[in-house]
């Protein structure tokens, strides 16, 4: 009997989302994988398109091939070495070793969400200028991953948006036979969370917000 808890308040759980990359292999139950695509699904789109898809890989050949891929990726593009530890226990320090945990491991985790959009020319781009493949509408797909991001953790799984797999996106398409007209915005390994969940740390929106012009602070009267 898997208990969910349906009503998590919404203020607390935005505020510990964090990017969860040390997961334990236990199996997600598909009934709980099905409420987090529901919710991804729920978001809105352009014109309630919904150009999104997903591609559920929990194979151990398939998690395997992602893992070497995305080692190979994360060591050639950002030179990280997973098995140099950083040393220290800055923040920099334990988001690295949480990384290298994630490059070490990711072929153990239950499973891997690969979230697709449909390729679609951005607006800005005059038709003349629309060469080769359109890149997938990454706008549209980003309101479903932070669904299914927040669904995650009203449920007690951890979950990591990725995007390293643009080093290999090609070579991921033929791998799970993804149509052409689809590019892969996100890959998401989900699981239950070995860490705590804990606050995020961002900078207060006060620091980050404008009032009528750009550079005037303060949310003063005016209204
Ligand atoms: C567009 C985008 C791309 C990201 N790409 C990666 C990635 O490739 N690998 C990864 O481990 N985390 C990735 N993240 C997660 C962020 O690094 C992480 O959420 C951020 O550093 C804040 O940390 P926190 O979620 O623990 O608070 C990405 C997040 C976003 C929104």
């Amino acid at each position: 009997m898997i208990v969910i808890d349906e009503n998590p308040a919404f203020f607390d759980l935005v505020g510990n989302v964090r990017a969860m990359r040390k997961l334990k292999p236990d199996p997600v139950p598909q009934e709980l994988l099905q409420k987090i695509l529901d919710a991804g699904v729920k978001a809105a789109s352009g014109m309630n398109t919904q150009p999104w898809s997903f591609l559920v890989i929990r194979e151990a050949d398939g998690k395997q091939w992602f893992a070497d891929h995305y080692r190979a990726a994360m060591e050639t593009r950002f030179h990280i070495n997973a098995d140099v530890d950083p040393g220290g226990d800055s923040e920099g320090a334990r988001q690295l070793r949480a990384i290298q945990y994630q490059m070490k491991h990711m072929q153990e985790f239950p499973l891997l969400l690969v979230i697709c959009g449909l390729r679609d020319w951005p607006f800005k781009v005059p038709e003349a200028e629309r060469v080769g493949l359109a890149p997938p509408n990454y706008g549209a797909i980003y309101p479903c991953v932070q669904n299914i991001l927040l669904a995650c953790r009203a449920l007690g799984l951890g979950a990591a948006l990725t995007t390293m797999h643009q080093v290999f996106e090609d070579e991921l398409m033929d791998r799970f036979n993804i149509p052409e007209e689809w590019g892969v915005v996100v890959t998401m390994p989900i699981g239950y969370p070995m860490g705590k969940f804990g606050p995020v740390r961002r900078r207060p929106a006060e620091r980050v917000t404008y009032y009528d012009n750009w550079g005037e602070t303060g949310a003063g009267a005016k209204q």
